[in-house]
């Protein structure tokens, strides 16, 4: 097993270029499914999830080659609508398999991915869209079989929470059901309006992507297509704070600002300058950052998926910050590790208050998911001495050549094989 070596105190300099997004590639590559034939997708990262997602696509029989940053995908020789334990256990968003699946060819029988080490993460809300849309739905021996014995309708359908996945999920089954569909309620994540910027190439009628309210106009067919991906908001997200943390003075390529509002106002409350110049994202870092209050929302409030990220950063901020977690229940457990540090923090329900402290000294330190891993990555850069991050397969789930990146922006930071 990998893990990192960091020697803390660089003030990060230079330019880093955005990868595409993880979140964006994994249903689009999935929405390939719909199409018999070969669709090409590009600015697709480097990442074991993506990896995860090729072997399912295969699995099911579709021919998948990569080249570089681009996936060709046909979907033409699908000959089994069976996604396995194996694979959905290690990479929850397989489960999006399941409607094309059953829009596509009327059945699907995919495992139920389990819980996971930030929260229980059911999907009542993706089977409670089907169900609507007239599948029958039957959970057998740790498999959800779907079976649609006429067409797909399309109905409407009220989500009782705002879900990613779920809204996903819909998007990529009612596009093939017979009439109107309409998303109430809707998550308006950018990776939603990346998915169904795709579909429409593919020659699907969806409408209001990015509002709550989502109408598809389902059509009998789609289409192969050639689409590129999106940046990566978080892992943008994650460069500038790693400026914001060190002091740093970084340009950051193919990345859009528009995607990050929430954090850029609680980075600039911090004392962070953030300057958007022909493209370029120029992040600054303050001597010392400002203590301020966040708490994480779905889209365009402050995401999840930067919190641990930012409770790096208010762990050497002045001043007493509160961090309240409102969307996975248990996506605190980077705390622990932070504490390793010499970070001040204690924990209330979901709630987390992070007293600053001047300096944090390195640590031997364990990954426990991946944003989780992240900030202790960040907190290394800033900490006295040497940092070692261990079971680091969390991050190459979702960071394409991270250590690479931030040696090109002057960290001391290197990967070495664990005996
Ligand atoms: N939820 C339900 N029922 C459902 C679906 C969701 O109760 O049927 C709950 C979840 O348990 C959670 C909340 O609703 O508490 C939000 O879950 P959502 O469905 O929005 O999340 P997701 O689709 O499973 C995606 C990202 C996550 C990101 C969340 C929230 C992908 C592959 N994953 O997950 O990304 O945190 O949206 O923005 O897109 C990550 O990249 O590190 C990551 C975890």
């Amino acid at each position: 097993m990998d893990k990192l070596i960091i020697k803390g105190g660089t003030r990060l300099k230079g330019s880093v270029t955005i990868s595409g997004s993880k979140n964006a590639s994994l249903p689009i590559c999935i929405a390939a499914l719909l199409a018999p034939g070969a669709s090409t997708i590009s600015n697709v990262p480097e990442l074991r999830d993506i990896t995860t997602t090729a072997k399912l696509l295969g699995s099911l029989g579709a021919v998948v080659e990569r080249n570089g940053s681009t996936l060709r995908i046909d979907a033409k020789t699908i000959n089994t609508v069976e996604a396995t334990y194996d694979l959905v256990k290690t990479m929850r968003a397989s489960v999006l398999v399941l409607g094309p699946l059953l829009a596509r060819f009327g059945r699907a029988r995919v495992s139920l991915p389990g819980g996971c080490a930030i929260g229980a993460r059911p999907i009542d809300q993706h089977l409670k869209g089907l169900k609507a849309m007239g599948a029958e739905i039957r959970l057998e021996h740790g498999y959800v079989e779907a079976i649609a014995k006429k067409q797909l309708k399309g109905e409407r359908i009220n989500f009782d929470i705002s879900t990613v996945g779920g809204t996903e999920h819909m998007l990529m089954t009612a596009v093939l059901a017979k009439g109107e569909t309409i998303l109430e309620n809707a998550a308006r994540e950018p990776e939603i309006v990346d998915l169904a910027d795709c579909l429409n190439q593919m020659g699907a009628k969806i409408e209001g992507a990015g509002t709550d309210t989502i109408h598809i106009q389902g059509v009998n067919g789609l289409l192969p297509t050639a689409y590129e991906v999106m940046p990566d908001r978080i892992e943008a997200g994650t460069f500038m704070v790693a400026a914001a943390i060190t002091g740093g003075n970084v340009n950051i390529n193919s990345m859009r600002l528009e995607h990050l509002d929430a954090l850029c106002f609680k980075l600039q409350d911090a004392g962070v300058e953030i300057t958007n110049k022909d493209g370029v994202v120029q992040v600054k870092g303050p001597r010392r950052p400002q203590a301020v209050n966040i708490r994480t929302r779905p889209y365009p409030g402050f995401p999840t998926d930067m919190q641990a990220q930012f409770m790096a950063l208010m762990c050497v901020a002045d001043g007493a910050s509160v961090i309240s977690e409102n969307i996975f229940e248990n996506r605190f457990m980077h705390v622990s590790e932070l504490q390793r540090f010499g970070a001040d923090i204690t924990i209330e329900g979901k709630t987390a208050t992070v007293k600053g402290v001047k300096k944090l000294s390195g640590a031997p330190v364990m990954a426990t998911d991946l944003r989780a891993s992240a900030s202790l990555v960040l907190a290394g850069l800033v900490a006295d001495n040497i940092t070692e991050v261990s079971r680091i397969y969390h991050l190459d789930r979702g960071y394409e050549h991270l250590e690479t990146k931030l040696s090109g922006l002057g960290a001391s930071i290197e990967r070495v094989q664990e005996p």
